[in-house]
């Protein structure tokens, strides 16, 4: 029998915790999934009905329109153990603006607050033996937001379900990353979605992403539509780089996503004192950077990985690796000091962390 708590929000706890399946020390990324999920549906013009279940398999219509018609959106977002046994969500004010930024852009109508602070206050509080105490682990969430409609017209669906599940997951990539400038596809174009985390702008990058792998390189950096000259993004990640001891990173657009980890490293860089800019970036002032041997730096940062240092950039089959990771002062001192943050370790003078007293 489902129980309803303070927060009015139905929960129905498992009767057996899954959590002997984890070996905190061996984290795979994206595997292991914690024993709740929180759903909402949207349905006669209001979400309603927000329940805490055990995870499981959702049972859909095989004309569910999400599938057909790509009305799907998604967050990422990590909690972390605080050095004091509690729990500190990161940032999830932000994951909720940019969710909903997503939800007006595909047409799904608005997740509120309300469901969707009080439904992950409570999914962790039940869950909280998942967020993993081992250094550079962390819970992964991911909210998401789908459209339900049985029907196979194209048109934006009257029902939507919003749903949050969880993760316990290391580090996404095990070594720096090789990754090529792709000049023939494009992750997004002007007046289209890139801004937005719409599940769709994923699945067009797998074929591209593919090619890439097939050549040797694991991720690509994404550049305009227009002229395939100038840096947008990396792989999933927001990119950046550090010249002559600058670190510069393209200006947030309607084809780039502003990602929350992007803006953490910057604020947190600037305040170190670390001069920021964030510009247009051609590639040829990457190749040029790179031949003066004022290259020092290149990452990708986002949630999963934080930040996912960059080995060797390739462009037009030319490889131009880049200082040991060792070297690098920028990224290894903010990287350092926003884990210090985000696990209570040094102050948060940006009130990014949402503490959950267990
Ligand atoms: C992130 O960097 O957090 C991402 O968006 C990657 C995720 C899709 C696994």
């Amino acid at each position: 029998m489902p129980t309803t708590d303070t927060l009015s929000i139905a929960t129905q706890p498992v009767t057996t915790s899954r959590i002997s399946e984890l070996d905190f020390n061996n984290i795979e990324f994206g595997k292991i999934f914690s024993d709740h999920m929180l759903v909402a549906d949207f349905k006669d013009g209001a979400w309603q009905n927000p329940e805490i279940m055990p995870y499981g398999n959702m049972s859909l219509s095989p004309a569910t329109s999400a599938i057909h018609y790509g009305q799907a959106i998604f967050e990422g977002m990590k909690a972390y153990r605080s050095v004091d046994g509690d729990i500190l969500l990161f940032r999830p004010y932000d994951n909720f603006r940019r969710l909903n930024i997503s939800a007006e852009r595909m047409c799904i109508p608005e997740i509120p607050e309300e469901i969707f602070m009080q439904g992950l206050e409570q999914l962790l509080r039940l869950d909280a033996a998942w967020v993993p105490p081992t250094p550079g682990s962390a819970l992964y969430i991911r909210p998401f937001m789908f459209a339900t409609d049985d029907f196979i017209g194209v048109r934006p669906s009257s029902n939507y379900r919003f749903a949050v599940f969880s993760c316990p997951v290391g580090a996404y990539y095990s070594s720096p990353v090789r990754v090529a400038i792709e000049t023939t596809y494009v992750r997004s174009a002007e007046g289209g979605a890139g801004y937005a985390k719409a599940a769709g702008n994923y699945g067009a990058s797998m074929l591209p992403t593919r090619k890439m792998q097939e050549k040797g390189y694991q991720q690509l950096i994404w550049t305009d539509h227009k002229e395939h000259k100038y840096i947008e993004e990396s792989g999933t990640m927001n990119v950046m780089f550090v010249i002559d001891g600058v670190l510069v990173t393209p200006t947030v657009s309607s084809t780039i996503l502003a990602g929350i980890t992007r803006d953490s490293v910057l604020q947190v860089a600037r305040d170190m004192g670390y001069t920021v800019e964030e510009r247009r970036i051609s590639v040829d002032e990457i190749v040029d950077a790179h031949k003066a041997g004022k290259l020092q730096e290149a990452f990708g940062t986002g949630t999963a990985a934080t930040i996912a240092q960059i080995a060797t950039i390739n462009y037009n089959g030319h490889d131009m690796d880049l200082p040991a990771v060792e070297d690098r002062e920028i990224s290894n001192k903010v990287a350092a000091h926003l884990d210090m943050i985000k696990t209570g370790q040094a102050p948060d003078p940006y009130n990014w962390n949402y503490r959950i007293n267990l």
